[in-house]
């Protein structure tokens, strides 16, 4: 950390333009009265902008004046927080350095050397014409990619001397350069592609949303989405706009709604996309329910409304079809709706038989008492 004081150069007056006087005074409005000073810092801040990227001694009294605190309480603040310039700074860009450790075992001294030699060989010196200038800071919160500059409000990351000098030509030539990592990576993903979370099975997952389409989607692809690479962030933001659910919405069966949903090609016929002979057998569905008249698999816990639209676009619209499954059939369904055992866990089939057999269960009875939401809403 560098000794911080004031420019020996200062102006001799500072006021807000009205428009930040205006701004300022809703800031302090924001807090209690007698608190005015809590909004010390915004001011400072705004100060500093249209100062042109410096506090002058007058900007930091302005503000102190407005806030009613003694100067030295806002020069205590001002010369604290690196964030704060006290002297005047490259009017392209101000190049502040990160020296912490990460920063430093990564390359960070070379990185200064460029800034002495190409901005000027000390610090808070603008160079010859005032274009630039540089600082050494404290770590900026973007150590998994050192080393890394600060250049006004941009992060640039994964840097190498060579690197920086292009982004110093680029500001020199009037352009912003793109700002973030520097090598192929995302965000602050591993560089290369993800390392984590490689076996899921986003496809299985995200018809899993679909199944339980009104609940937020489950983190874990989110997360990888953010740091694993765009084909993964695009599955994201598919499910998001709910594509995923239009997509779950191709009929697992032939597409004439006439036919029964297997129409006796045999099991799995046509959906070798789904479901493999490995994964089970697809059990055999019906056209339309009997008589017109669906049973209400929401009776059964783990059925939901958007389950139970499922379970219909495969034929299943009976509790006595599900009690007829066997462990081949359970387990073609369980992979096709990406349920990882569930169907097992919440007796689907053991339910489905009591209330084939007009008999009811705990829940089917909450359920009908108004008690149970559909258990799959309910979770
Ligand atoms: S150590 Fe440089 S950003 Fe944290």
């Amino acid at each position: 950390m560098s000794v911080r004081r004031l420019d020996p150069n200062q102006p001799e007056s500072f006021a807000f333009t009205p428009e930040n006087a205006a701004w300022a005074e809703t800031v302090i409005a924001r807090y209690p009265e007698g608190r005015a000073r809590s909004a010390v810092i915004p001011l400072l801040w705004r100060a500093q902008e249209q100062a042109g990227g410096w506090l002058p001694e007058a900007a930091i009294r302005h503000v102190a004046d407005m806030l009613g605190m003694a100067p030295i309480r806002a020069l205590e603040i001002a010369t604290f927080y690196t964030m704060f310039q006290l002297s005047p700074v490259g009017e392209k860009a101000h190049v502040q350095v990160c020296g912490t450790t990460p920063c430093l075992l990564r390359g960070a001294e070379e990185l200064k050397a460029v800034c002495k030699r190409r901005i000027h060989e000390h610090p808070h010196r603008r160079s010859t014409d005032g274009a630039f200038s540089w600082e050494e800071v404290e770590c900026l919160g973007a150590c998994v990619n050192a080393p890394m500059v600060q250049i006004g409000a941009d992060t640039y990351e994964d840097l190498t001397p060579e690197r920086l000098e292009k982004i110093l030509d680029a500001f020199a030539r009037g352009e912003t350069p793109t700002p973030g990592p520097q090598v192929d990576r995302q965000f602050s993903a591993p560089a290369g592609g993800p390392t984590t979370l490689t076996e899921l099975d986003y496809e299985a997952m995200a018809r899993d949303y679909a199944a339980r389409a009104g609940e937020a989607a489950p983190s874990a692809p989110e997360a990888h989405a953010a740091t694993a690479g765009q084909a993964v962030a695009s599955l994201a933001e598919a499910s998001a706009a709910g594509a995923v659910a239009a997509a779950m919405a191709d009929p697992p069966a032939g597409e004439d709604a006439d036919e029964p949903a297997n129409a006796g090609e045999g099991a799995g016929e046509g959906e070798g996309e789904r479901a493999s002979e490995d994964e089970g057998t697809r059990p055999v569905g019906l056209a339309a329910p009997r008589d017109g008249k669906p049973d209400d698999l929401k009776k059964i816990s783990g059925i939901g409304p958007k389950l139970e639209g499922l379970l219909n676009e495969l034929g299943i619209y009976h509790y006595d079809q599900i009690a007829a499954w066997n462990d081949e059939n359970a387990a073609w369904v369980d992979n096709y709706l990406a349920f990882k055992g569930r169907i097992e866990r919440e007796d689907w089939i053991g339910q489905a038989k009591t209330l084939a057999a007009g008999g009811e269960t705990a829940f089917s009875a909450r359920y009908e008492g108004g008690e149970a939401p559909a258990k799959e809403e309910a979770e």
